[in-house]
């Protein structure tokens, strides 16, 4: 296995993605961040320094961290935050595991700052392309995101200040890997300049298929893409291959990855449109800046300096819902079963309440989740913790059903596990949004979702022959959403909700898995110096 080190420099910076300037944070000055790229079972090493006013963390999303739980990146639970002028070094193996992930901030909402970027692990030697079925030449990463233009910490104090509830900020814009061009007359109270935006360009091949990474990194909205005069096959699913299915319109929930191979249309016009729009009708308010389409170029071969396509779009016919694309169709391609029954059920409702602080949070049954900046779940049961003090929360014994002791003394939900477990976890949506949420360190068997309440019959209908797995999956607006996976890789985990907003506003749970494993654990001792460091908790949210 190589190594791949990286050097980050993490600073603010005004930035015109679209030509409205913002202030950023990013890494290196560049936005999207930069790409990691690597092959199975290599090592990354990342020195983060952190040159902006805030102290930041990086986590990499959907990658297992099996025995270095501590290299997760999430504040509150793994580490503390890296302060402001203090460095920190990310040391981790992409085992595994390949496809398309990503990294962001797991700080605040500071992913939504600019602090974001692609992961793409290749598997070894021939076995990418044949676990990909189709053949393409290249590949390349297409990053979707909504785009605010304030910084996220503002937006979160007004969201979360009382009498604001379920007023989620809305976008103003939308990017395709950093990139779009707004019409600056448009925004006559904002600082904008069109020099040097331009849609994002791909030049692809005419003679062969290429592949698409379209990853969602915003922070709140649903995309339809669509290929003008394209159809395409969908081949990945959240670093899973699956066996090919033929689509031409894909939506994208954030956090979620998709592959898709595009073949060159025959005869080639040269130039199309990528359009990517934010599912809008999803939001609760309008937001009178906002242009919700963003466009790409695809680029077959340049009829003089052309670069405005005159391809057609396909026809708009469709009722696009808030929730995942339909993937009851899509087949691993290596299979895997379910396991037939499992050992816990963890049965969540969530929902958005006004409570003891008066401000409106998301809960997980009686819980809000508020990171500990100074005290990490992880630190804390490394150092003694569950021996010592508070034993009843950490150390309760194991006992299956239904919401035996989901009880949070703390605001902390944290479901606690022994050897390796099987984990059903049924969500219940409460509440009018579509929530994709995601687990840290593992691939869940999606195995049923609906509206209203699951059927009484629901386990005897599951199909766990080779049910798709994945990292992120939603829960629609009132309705349920079931998945099961084996708590095998040992460390403290989040579950949560991938829309900024939600995960700010509480939407977060713990499952501490095999915690016998955990307990043996020597965190290293540059976690114990992030603690320390002056200014840890600068830019924690409201
Ligand atoms: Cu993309 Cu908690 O993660």
């Amino acid at each position: 296995p190589t190594t791949r080190e990286y050097h980050w420099t993490i600073a603010e910076h005004e930035l015109n993605p679209d030509g409205v300037y913002r202030p950023m944070m990013l890494i290196n000055a560049m936005f999207p961040g930069p790409l990691i790229e690597c092959n199975e079972g290599d090592e990354i090493v990342v020195h983060v320094h952190n040159e902006a006013t805030n102290a930041t963390s990086i986590h990499w999303h959907g990658l297992y961290q099996n025995g270095t739980n501590w290299m997760d990146g999430t504040v509150g639970i793994t580490q503390c935050p890296i302060a402001p002028g203090r460095s920190f070094t990310y040391r981790f193996n992409a085992s595994g595991q390949t496809g398309t992930y990503w990294y962001h901030s797991h700080m605040s909402m500071q992913a939504s700052d600019g602090l974001v970027g692609p992961i793409v692990i290749h598997a070894k030697g021939d076995e990418e392309k044949r676990l990909q079925e189709v053949p393409y030449g290249e590949d390349r990463v297409v990053l979707v995101s909504d785009h605010y233009y304030d910084l996220s910490s503002s937006l979160l104090m007004q969201y979360l200040a009382p009498g604001n509830e379920n007023d989620e900020p809305v976008p103003q814009s939308a990017l395709i890997n950093g990139r779009n061009i707004r019409d600056c007359s448009d925004l006559p109270n904002r600082n904008c300049s069109s020099t040097n935006t331009s849609n994002a360009l791909f030049d692809l091949s005419s003679d062969s298929n290429t592949r698409l990474r379209i990853i969602n990194v915003g922070a709140y909205a649903e995309f339809q893409i669509q290929i003008d005069e394209h159809k395409f096959l969908l081949t990945e699913v959240d670093g899973v291959d699956v066996h090919p299915q033929s689509i031409h319109r894909l939506n994208i929930n954030p956090a979620q990855r998709y592959s898709i191979i595009l073949t060159p249309p025959n005869p080639s016009k040269g130039l199309y449109w990528m359009r990517a729009r934010m599912i809008t009708h999803c939001f609760a308010y309008e937001e009178p800046e906002l242009k919700e389409e963003v466009r790409g170029v695809i680029r077959y071969w340049a009829p003089g300096d052309s670069v405005a396509p005159q391809s057609k779009d396909w026809p708009e016919i469709i009722e696009v819902e808030c929730r995942d694309l339909n993937t009851s169709a899509l087949k691993p391609i290596k299979a895997i079963a379910a396991p037939a029954h499992a050992d816990d059920q963890v049965y969540l409702r969530s929902s958005f309440q006004i409570r003891d602080w008066r401000l409106s949070r998301g809960y997980l049954n009686d819980s809000t989740y508020r990171a500990n900046l100074t005290h990490p779940t992880l630190n804390t049961l490394t150092t003694g913790f569950a021996q010592k003090q508070d034993v009843f929360m950490y150390s309760l014994s194991l006992v299956s059903g239904i919401n035996t002791y989901l009880f949070d003394p703390t605001h902390t939900l944290v479901y606690q596990t022994r050897g390796i477990r099987t984990i059903d976890i049924l969500l219940q949506n409460l509440d009018d949004g579509n929530h994709p949420f995601h687990l840290h360190g593992h691939t869940f068997f999606v195995l049923a979702s609906g509206h209203g309440y699951p059927p009484a019959n629901l386990h005897s209908t599951l199909n766990l022959t080779n049910p798709l797995r994945r990292d992120t999956a939603s829960v629609e607006a009132f309705g349920w959403t079931l998945i099961r996976f084996v708590a095998d890789n040992p460390g403290v985990w989040p579950f949560h909700c991938h829309l900024g907003w939600h995960s700010e506003a509480g939407l977060l749970m713990q499952f501490l898995t095999r915690v016998d494993e955990v307990a043996k654990w020597t965190v290293p001792a540059e976690l114990d110096r992030l603690c320390a460091a002056e200014g840890v908790e600068k830019g924690a949210g409201p």
